[in-house]
């Protein structure tokens, strides 16, 4: 029999997959009432989950401190693998100092479910500030990200974890695509190359412009929109997926194109989450990621390309996924398309340029972005949730 080899190896080499076997799962259940317990917040449950099913492979757990300093110092974690995120759970000194190393914790959600195990090898004290300045950049408690690190707590629980189970997505069954069904799906396809599109905020036309220009080189694209927590004044995710529908049903090939949630939390760390980006694309199966301007950024902190640049400190093979870098696209009224300054001779006056903020304030007003910014149909169904959200 052959065995079918991936076109890209997931990072580390194998597919983390830490979702208890139905054996593993009873014995979990018979043991969890004597069990001590830590409840996870939003951005650690899905962090759980992402561990799970090998989406940040090839962590098994949340990072030990060998890890934990290698990435915030260097990007790379203790083996030299390229890591640029931190992945810890932090808690209160009162939660840690009963909890045992060597020992199995119960790990419930925000609505204390019981979700998962960590069989805990550590605890240990980390430096918050150099954390905030080495990943974010700033030590500004008004960066989200920075703000989230601030506020945890000061000790950090280190070890293996398992998912109790892989429930349905709630809202998104039919897109909630696991890193090992997405590698299978791009097998079944026959794409060999595939660019991953990493996105927060509801599609507009320079997505459409860049996810397109990338397409033209590769076989397939992968729309993998981030699903888990995000700052409270980005789009829900429920509008951003709809507008995605919208797209796949008027605007996009069915046949060239994959649309995915992805699970994760957003950090905000512009540059670090870039690379921590793709190396979770390389895990679902891309070849390729797109890296367009500001990417993963919020306010000022980042340079427009900063997210570019940080790749050039990465030995590519050691990264084994491949930037695709895309400058800031804007419609232009001189060739009467999308554009960039690399294909466009226009003038700034000829530049039509919207950031979600403005396109969230004319929402606000009542007035549609224009056709140069998003798609009718998508600025109607902006518009039509923006009222909803108004009723409520
Ligand atoms: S992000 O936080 O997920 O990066 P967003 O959803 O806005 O935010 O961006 C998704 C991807 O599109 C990122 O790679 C970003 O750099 C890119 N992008 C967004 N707007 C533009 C634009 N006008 N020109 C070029 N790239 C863009």
């Amino acid at each position: 029999m052959t065995q079918h080899v991936d076109n890209i190896a997931p990072h580390g080499g194998h597919l983390i997959n830490r979702v208890a076997t139905p054996e593993q799962r009873q014995q979990f259940l018979v043991e969890a009432d004597a069990l001590p317990r830590v409840q996870l917040d939003e951005r650690t449950t899905s962090d759980l989950v992402m561990i799970a099913i090998g989406g940040f492979s090839p962590l098994t757990g949340f990072m030990n401190s060998s890890d934990y300093e290698a990435v915030v110092t260097t990007m790379h974690l203790a083996n030299g693998l390229p890591w640029s995120i931190p992945v810890t759970l932090s808690v209160t000194e009162a939660i840690a100092e009963p909890l045992k190393e060597g020992s199995k914790i119960r790990l419930d959600d925000p609505n204390g479910e019981f979700v998962g195990i960590l069989e805990l090898e550590q605890k240990y004290r980390y430096d918050k500030v150099k954390e905030a300045v080495n990943v974010y950049k700033t030590d500004d408690e008004a960066h989200p990200g920075v703000k989230v690190v601030y506020e945890q707590g000061p000790i950090n629980l280190a070890g293996a974890v398992w998912l109790l189970q892989r429930d349905p997505h709630p809202f998104f069954p039919a897109y909630q695509i696991d890193p090992v069904d997405s590698r299978s799906l791009f097998r079944e396809k026959g794409w060999k190359t595939i660019v991953g599109f990493q996105t927060r905020n509801p599609i507009h036309r320079a997505h459409e412009y860049i996810q397109k220009c990338a397409l033209e080189t590769v076989d397939g694209l992968f729309l993998h929109p981030l699903v888990g927590a995000t700052k409270s004044d980005d789009i829900p995710a429920d509008v951003r997926m709809r507008c995605y529908e919208i797209m796949l049903k008027y605007y996009f090939p069915q046949d060239r194109v994959t649309l995915a949630i992805n699970p994760a939390a957003m950090r905000y760390a512009g540059p670090r989450e870039a690379i921590f980006h793709a190396l979770v694309r390389k895990n679902y199966g891309c070849t390729h990621f797109i890296v367009g301007r500001d990417h993963a950024g919020v306010g000022d902190y980042y340079g427009t390309y900063d997210a570019q640049y940080i790749f050039d400190e990465f030995d590519p093979k050691a990264l084994g996924i491949s930037p695709m870098k895309f400058e800031h696209a804007f419609y232009c009224t001189r060739t009467q398309s999308m554009a960039t300054t690399k294909t466009s001779p226009s003038t700034p006056d000829e530049r039509i340029h919207l950031s979600g903020t403005k396109v969230r304030q004319l929402l606000r007003q009542g007035e549609l972005p224009p056709p140069e910014f998003s798609r009718p149909e998508v600025a109607a169904e902006l518009a039509r949730a923006m009222k909803v959200a108004a009723e409520v």
